[in-house]
C-alpha cells in the first residue's frame, strides 16, 4: 500500500490535513505530497508544511491520489475529477491498524490509525474508516462509504454505497441467512444503535435507531 513517491490529496479542509497526518504515518513526507482542489476553492499555497494546488494547473497529472473530502457523493465526485487527470487511486492503511490477511481493501480506501478489522471482510472502493472504528466478522462496505470515529459493526453486517455513519454509531449483528443491511445512500446518526435494516436513501437516528 506503501510507500509512494508522490501522493496527492483531494481536499483542503479537515479531513484532508488528518488524512496527510496519516501519509506522513505511512512514511510519506511532506515535500512529497500536495493538497488539490478546484481552482475555484483554492484558498492558500501551503497547509501544514505541504503544498495546495489547483488541480486544473496539471501538477500533481499522474501522481497516485486519495479523495480526502467527508462526503460520499463528494468524495466519489473528487476521485472521478482525479482520474480525469490521469492519477491513480492510492490506498492509505495506518501502521496501527490491525487487519487479518482475509480482509479484502479496494483502491482508495484509507484506514485511520486505530482501526480494527477482523476477518473476511470487503471493503469497496474509496471506503473511509475513521479513527478506532471496528469491523467484526464477514462485514461488506460498499465504495465510497465513510465510517466515523468509533463507529462499530458487529458481524454479517452489509453497508452499501455512499453510506454516511456518524461518531460513536453502532450496528448490532445479522446472521448467515440475513445479514443486516444498511442500503445505498443511507445516513445514519451520530450515536445511533442500529437494530435493524436501514433502506435505501434513509436517514436514521437514536437508540434504537429510527427514521426521522
Ligand atoms: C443527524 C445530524 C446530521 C443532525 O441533523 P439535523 O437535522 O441538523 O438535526 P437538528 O439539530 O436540527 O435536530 C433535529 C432533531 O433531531 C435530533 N437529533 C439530531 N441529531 C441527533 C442524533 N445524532 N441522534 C439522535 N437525535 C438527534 C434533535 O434532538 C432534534 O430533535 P427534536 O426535533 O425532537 O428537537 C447530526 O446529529 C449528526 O449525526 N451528524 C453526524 C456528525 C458526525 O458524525 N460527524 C463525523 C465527522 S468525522
Amino acid at each position: 500500500m506503501t510507500p509512494y513517491g508522490k501522493l496527492a490529496i483531494f481536499g483542503a479542509g479537515g479531513h484532508a490535513r488528518e488524512v496527510a497526518f496519516i501519509a506522513e504515518r505511512c512514511g510519506v513526507p511532506p515535500e512529497a505530497m500536495a493538497f488539490v482542489v478546484e481552482a475555484s476553492y483554492l484558498r492558500e499555497t501551503e497547509l501544514n508544511g505541504i503544498e495546495v494546488h489547483a488541480i486544473e494547473s496539471g501538477h500533481c497529472d499522474g501522481w497516485p491520489f486519495v479523495a480526502a473530502v467527508g462526503d460520499p457523493i463528494l468524495k466519489e465526485r473528487a476521485a472521478r475529477l482525479c482520474m480525469s487527470h490521469g492519477m491513480l487511486a492510492a490506498t492509505l492503511c495506518d501502521p496501527s491498524v490491525e487487519l487479518h490477511r482475509t480482509v479484502a481493501l479496494s483502491e482508495g480506501c484509507i484506514l485511520f490509525p486505530g482501526a480494527i478489522l477482523t476477518v473476511n471482510l470487503i471493503l469497496g472502493a474509496h471506503v473511509h474508516l475513521n479513527v478506532a472504528s471496528s469491523l467484526s466478522h464477514d462485514c461488506r462496505i460498499g465504495d465510497y462509504s465513510i465510517l466515523s470515529p468509533g463507529t462499530r459493526l458487529a458481524g454479517r453486517v452489509h453497508v452499501g454505497s455512499h453510506v454516511f455513519i456518524g461518531i460513536g454509531a453502532s450496528v448490532v449483528n445479522g446472521n448467515a441467512d440475513e445479514p443486516m443491511t444498511i442500503g445505498d445512500n443511507a445516513f445514519v446518526a451520530a450515536g445511533a444503535c442500529v437494530t435493524g435494516p436501514v433502506a435505501d436513501g434513509a436517514r436514521v437516528m437514536g437508540v434504537p435507531a429510527r427514521a426521522r
